[in-house]
């Protein structure tokens, strides 16, 4: 297995080009399933979940190639030959589930194995499964694995979302736009990625309206068709490498990166005093010699701050000049990385949902791990300031949702390396 090893190396310069995002690719793959036609992904990320989600759509029988150096992605799912998503490609990632809602619009039946995914809480489907049902149809558990058919076809409904779910908006909507009839999201995700998707399936002739609100309408078609689309900016990539400058000092463009995606961390990333400024080409981030300031997080759905960047947040609160209070209202349980801060010498209390941390001057290097996906990249960041040297093991978590995140923190700088464990 590969660690990584960072050491404390002083200010930053340059620029950093932020990738598609993964949780937008990771929804709009499985849209290839609604259509006999192919579908064309471009501006998409390089990474294992991408290639996970890629061998659960071969199993099924889509064609799937990567072109361009992964950044292309065409598909093809002429005929669906197979209607089980087997537990062990599922067990890999949780957004798996989203073959669900398409496949059953489509094909009528259809089996998926119950998802894994990071251990961050307990993480269950059910309001996949609600939403699909309010859609007539009709679904057993059986041996960890959900059978779903609509033998009719799925028929327009009401689905009132008791709590905001990404994934499970993102489930409805796919299956809504060949269900015969209206179907009305009520208390939908606003992400970025829920509008992206909305797009797409757009231009593959769904009828949709309302996306980036909590209503989201949809007219269900017959069929759709093929299209191309490009998968939007990844928000979290961009907020994590936004981070960088921030703790270790200097300056850096974040190339493609869009203020409006991640308008409530902006404000309390100026909130500690840090500069962005937007750029011609995306957005500029610095922090000259000033300290940073405590400021209180509070993770929220879009528009508010994101949970996948509370992990990172936190190492920059780690060395702020006061006491922040981080609280945690998506999931149970995504704290792993505080211990990890902790063995470099970050003052955190852990209380439920909420965690307090009392800044210190400087962090020292240690040997940490990662626990998930963004509590790795969130020591990555730490160890950028850290005095000595940081060796993440575990990194696999990374390789999940950063694409040469090495390189690209090289590119401005840092002594970072990733190497085999000895
Ligand atoms: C997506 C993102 C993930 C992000 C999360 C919240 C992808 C691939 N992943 O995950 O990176 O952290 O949104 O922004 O896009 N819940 C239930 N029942 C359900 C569904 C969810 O109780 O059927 C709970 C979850 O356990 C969690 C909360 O609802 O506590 C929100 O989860 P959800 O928005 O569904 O997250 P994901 O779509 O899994």
């Amino acid at each position: 297995m590969d660690q990584i090893i960072v050491t404390g190396n002083g200010a930053l310069s340059g620029q950093i080009p932020i990738a598609g995002a993964k949780n937008a690719c990771l929804t709009l793959m499985p849209a290839t399933l609604l259509s006999e036609e192919p579908l064309t992904l471009t501006n998409a990320p390089r990474l294992s979940d991408i290639q996970t989600m890629t061998a659960l759509l071969q199993s099924l029988g889509a064609e799937v190639t990567s072109l361009q150096d992964g950044q292309v992605i065409a598909m093809s799912s002429h005929a669906i030959d197979n209607h089980t998503a087997h537990y062990d490609i599922v067990r890999k990632m949780r957004a798996s589930i989203l073959v669900l809602g398409p496949m059953l619009a489509r094909e009528g039946h259809a089996v998926v194995s119950l998802p894994g995914g990071c251990a961050i809480g307990a993480r269950p489907v059910d309001l996949h499964l609600k939403a699909l049902e309010a859609m007539g149809a009709e679904l057993e558990l059986k041996d960890g694995y959900v059978h779903a058919c609509a033998p009719g076809g799925l028929k327009g409904g009401v689905v009132a979302f008791p709590f905001v779910s990404v994934g499970a908006t993102e489930n409805a909507l796919m299956a809504a736009t060949l269900a015969k009839g209206t179907t009305v999201l009520k208390n939908a995700a606003k992400e970025p990625e829920i509008v992206d998707l909305a797009q797409c399936l757009r231009k593959m002739g769904a009828q949709i309206d309302g996306e980036g609100t909590e209503t989201i309408t949809i007219q269900g078609v017959d069929r759709l068709h093929g299209a191309t689309h490009p998968v939007v900016t990844d928000r979290i990539e961009l907020g994590t490498y936004m981070l960088a400058p921030a703790i270790a000092g200097g300056e850096v463009e974040l190339v493609g990166g869009r203020r409006d995606l991640v308008e409530a961390f902006c404000q309390k990333l100026e909130a500690t005093g840090v500069h962005i400024n937007e750029t011609d080409a995306g957005l500029k981030v610095s922090r000259n010699g000033n300290g940073i300031q405590a400021v209180d997080v509070t993770t929220e759905p879009f528009p508010g701050f994101p949970t996948d960047l509370q992990a990172q947040m936190m190492a920059l609160l780690c060395t702020a000049d006061g006491v922040s209070v981080l609280e945690e209202q998506i999931f149970e349980n995504r704290f792993m990385h505080a211990p990890e801060l902790m063995r470099m010498g970050a003052q955190i209390d852990v209380h439920g949902g909420t965690a307090t941390v009392t800044g210190v001057p400087r962090l020292k290097g240690a040997p940490v791990m990662a626990t998930d996906l963004r509590a790795s990249v969130s020591l990555i960041l730490a160890g950028l300031a850290a005095e000595g040297e940081t060796v993440v093991s575990r990194v696999y978590h990374l390789d999940r949702g950063y694409e040469h995140v090495v390189g690209k923190l090289k590119g401005v700088g840092a002594l970072i390396e990733r190497v085999r464990e000895t």
